[in-house]
């Protein structure tokens, strides 16, 4: 067990030595900052001002060389192999709502969305409950490192996890779990973590949007709302954006939800669409300020999806005048 200093903050905490310093940190209710958890957005970054740290993933796109000639490490990435002293951002909404706690969880269930997102259902040895929005990591055994995958369901209990994962070509754990994880077979969770989790206390109607695989954490969002007494009198646009017909996804599983056709609504736009398509054309964000009439800012923003167009719908809101305390969102590198 290493002890990590944060002098500039006049913290501490204790990181094992198989665990690492941004998650050990979240896990004990501190607010370091971070984002993805995976090495890729540099959000997590840290200077190391004394002691020793390996990294689990030496060439994340997260750091680049002059960063790392200036004695920055990824906390999301860096295991302590001795005390150590740290520089880090920290800021009360990074700390934890639910503690993330590591556990191991059992596929006990499957289903095609679409021809390559699946849902995959675990049964968690010990229950930890999560945010609608946040995300959880698995690892599966034979691949390097773990991967950040959004929650699709609602629980109180958190006794099962669930995920809408898209095949990505020549993906690593994608792949895995696709063809190689089998019902009944263990995977790695860690979790909750992200803070795009669905804010309840909020007075505006809410606009979800969703590219591709980020249908996962809109799904999870739009039952919460459903459920949600404090929102019950507000109104949900779902907004889906895929390329071709074989891509569309999300509106059966709206469809099941309380107040669907009358405050919950399910809008797709395809941006390669068949010429047999009768729906909205173009991109996502495109979509989703035309179904609000253009009033972007009387809304809560949930977003999630690849980071092209994240930045898109970013750009598209700050243009529009919508506060930042109004946009949650998750890249999915
Ligand atoms: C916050 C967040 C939420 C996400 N939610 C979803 C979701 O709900 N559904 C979905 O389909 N996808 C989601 N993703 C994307 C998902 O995490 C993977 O990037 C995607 O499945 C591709 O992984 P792969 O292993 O198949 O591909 P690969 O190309 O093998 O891996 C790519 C990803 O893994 C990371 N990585 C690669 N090597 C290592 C290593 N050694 N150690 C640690 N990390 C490594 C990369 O930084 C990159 O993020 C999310 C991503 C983020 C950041
Ligand atoms: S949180 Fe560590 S690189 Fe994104």
């Amino acid at each position: 067990m290493a002890k990590i200093e944060i002098p500039a903050a006049q913290k501490s905490f204790e990181c094992p030595e198989d665990d690492t310093i941004l998650r050990a940190a979240l896990r004990q209710g501190l607010g370091l900052a971070y984002e993805c958890n995976v090495g890729s957005c540099g959000n997590c970054q840290f200077e190391l001002l004394e002691g020793q740290v390996e990294s689990l993933y030496p060439e994340a796109p997260g750091l680049n060389e002059r960063m790392r000639q200036r004695n920055r490490h990824l906390g999301c990435q860096s295991r302590p192999l001795t005390d150590c002293k740290i520089k880090a951002p920290m800021r009360d909404d990074y700390k934890s709502k639910i503690l993330p706690v590591r556990t191991h969880g059992e596929l006990t269930a499957m289903r095609d969305i679409t021809h390559d997102i699946r849902e995959f259902r675990f049964r968690l040895d010990a229950a930890n409950p999560f945010l609608p929005g946040q995300y959880g990591l698995i690892g599966v055994e034979g691949v390097n490192g773990a991967r950040a995958y959004s929650y699709a369901n609602v629980t109180a209990k958190g006794d099962e996890w669930h995920f809408q994962i898209k095949r990505v070509p020549n993906g690593s754990c994608s792949n895995a779990l696709f063809d190689r994880v089998k019902t009944g077979e263990r995977v790695s969770l860690d979790g909750p973590y992200g803070m795009a989790y669905l804010r309840e206390d909020s007075p505006r109607d809410v606009l979800c949007i969703a590219g591709g695989s980020g249908l996962s954490p809109m799904i999870s969002i739009s039952r919460a709302f459903s459920a949600s007494e404090k929102l019950a009198g507000r109104t949900l646009h779902f907004v889906y954006g895929g390329r071709a017909m074989r891509d569309l996804a999300g509106e059966d599983m709206l469809k099941e939800l309380p107040g669907f056709g009358t405050r919950i609504f399910y809008h797709a736009a395809l941006s390669m669409a068949e010429p047999e398509w009768k729906g909205r054309t173009g991109f996502v964000h495109e979509a989703a300020k035309d179904v609000v009439g253009g009033k972007l800012s009387d809304y809560e923003i949930y977003y999630a999806g690849p980071p092209p167009m994240t930045e898109a719908i970013t750009k598209m809101a700050v243009e529009n005048r919508v506060p930042v305390a109004q946009l949650h969102f998750d890249r999915f590198y």
